[in-house]
């Protein structure tokens, strides 16, 4: 049972997802930026890759369980009763190309819980999962769209091009980000350069940064390790030399072990204080708490193959927009997700000439 009331925590209304007024351009602006790079891609690979996040490190079967006796406030959506799910997670990192390791970026992973009953979001309607796509810091590094749309930029002209430049720069930027960290701060956009500390992508704590209605509340997501040898990886450093270092420290990890994380959510309690609308802010985690609402399992597997990749890099698509009513994404960054990631994922539908899976493409060992 909760310890609070539910008037502790902040009621969901439909005019927090209520758009800005220059929105519409504002995507169709991005959209076209991340078509650049999805375009620059296919003339470098002859593959339609993803217009950020591309190289992929770990695609994993995995069981998605809610368990009994939650507490109201966190009981809701696909959380308001127990049950067992198939899931899969794909882990990866930011750019667009499929750079070597060297250059160390924010680690990402998409979640798919398949299966999933209830009320489908716009545009979601034929589809019967629910994704949840996060990455491994607490803050997004840009404080509205216009300013992600100016760092977009950047990054699209440098893609595919000057890896060996941008394999020194990420050395320099992870030697400041070090250098920062012992000071106890951290820069997401040093990170998002290049600066990315070599740490073990499976011990990593990942999070939604953004808020989703969670049925009659609000909450930003977070995924953590919750095995032990998961944990264990939590201050794991990887040595990038390998140009798939990541992805060959995932695939030994699952030829020998499982491993368990824990979905949590943070509720918000104050508007003021946890604005829906200001990404580049924590919300307080000493006034509410990530609290665990579902656990995520994966068996020993072959977690990542060339068929797993033209099954679920090539055949899948995931997006925030993928899902439930009862956890519409909110605020002005998650509204611009969502033609952002549609457009991406019709330009490789096209041109890899198959439309994407909304299901699970590989079944779940039990
Ligand atoms: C306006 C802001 C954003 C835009 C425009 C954007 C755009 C995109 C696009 C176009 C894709 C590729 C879609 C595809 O082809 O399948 C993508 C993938 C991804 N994004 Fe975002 N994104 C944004 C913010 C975020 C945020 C806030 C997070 C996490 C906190 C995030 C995490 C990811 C991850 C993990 C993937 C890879 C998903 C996969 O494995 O398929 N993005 N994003």
């Amino acid at each position: 049972m909760s310890a609070q009331p539910a008037s502790a925590f902040q009621r969901y209304d439909d005019r927090l997802a209520e758009p800005g007024p220059d929105e519409a351009a504002l995507s169709a602006e991005l959209d076209e930026v991340l078509l650049s790079i999805c375009r620059q891609t296919w003339e470098d690979e002859g593959r339609a890759l993803r217009a950020v996040h591309a190289k992929s490190h770990g695609l994993l079967a995995a069981e998605f369980e809610v368990p009994a006796g939650l507490p109201p406030e966190l009981a809701q959506g696909l959380f308001s009763s127990p049950g067992r799910y198939d899931a899969l997670l794909r882990f990866s990192t930011t750019p667009g190309d499929l750079l070597a390791d060297r250059v160390s970026t924010p680690r990402g992973v998409a979640l798919r819980i398949c299966e999933v009953a209830g009320e489908r979001l716009e545009g979601a309607e034929s589809m019967r999962c629910q994704d949840f796509v996060m990455v491994n810091g607490p803050r997004f590094n840009a404080p509205d769209g216009r300013a992600f749309l100016r760092s977009l930029k950047l990054l699209a002209r440098t893609t595919d091009r000057m890896e060996r430049t941008k394999q020194a720069i990420s050395l320099i930027l992870r030697g400041t980000e070090r250098a920062l960290e012992a000071l106890g701060g951290e820069s997401a956009k040093l990170k998002a350069m290049g600066g990315e500390p070599p740490r073990h992508i499976l011990g990593e704590t990942f999070f939604t940064q953004l808020p989703l209605r969670h049925g009659d509340h609000i909450a930003r997501l977070q995924l953590a390790p919750a095995s032990p040898a998961l944990r264990a990886l939590a201050d794991a450093r990887l040595d990038l030399a390998d140009d798939d270092a990541i992805r060959s420290a995932v695939v030994e990890y699952f030829a020998g072990h499982e491993a368990a994380w824990e979905l949590r959510a943070q509720l918000c309690t104050s508007l003021d204080e946890m604005p829906v609308d200001d990404p580049t802010a924590e919300w307080d985690t000493g006034r509410s708490p990530f609290r665990t609402v579902a656990h995520v399992r994966a068996r020993p597997q072959v977690a990542w193959s060339e068929a797993r990749s033209r099954a679920v890099d090539d055949g899948v698509g995931f997006s925030p927009w993928h899902g439930l009513q009862a956890h519409r994404p909110l605020g002005e960054i998650m509204r611009l997700r969502r033609s952002a990631y549609a457009a991406s994922q019709a330009f490789r539908a096209e041109k890899n000439g198959a439309a994407l899976d909304t299901g699970c493409p590989f079944s779940v060992p039990r």
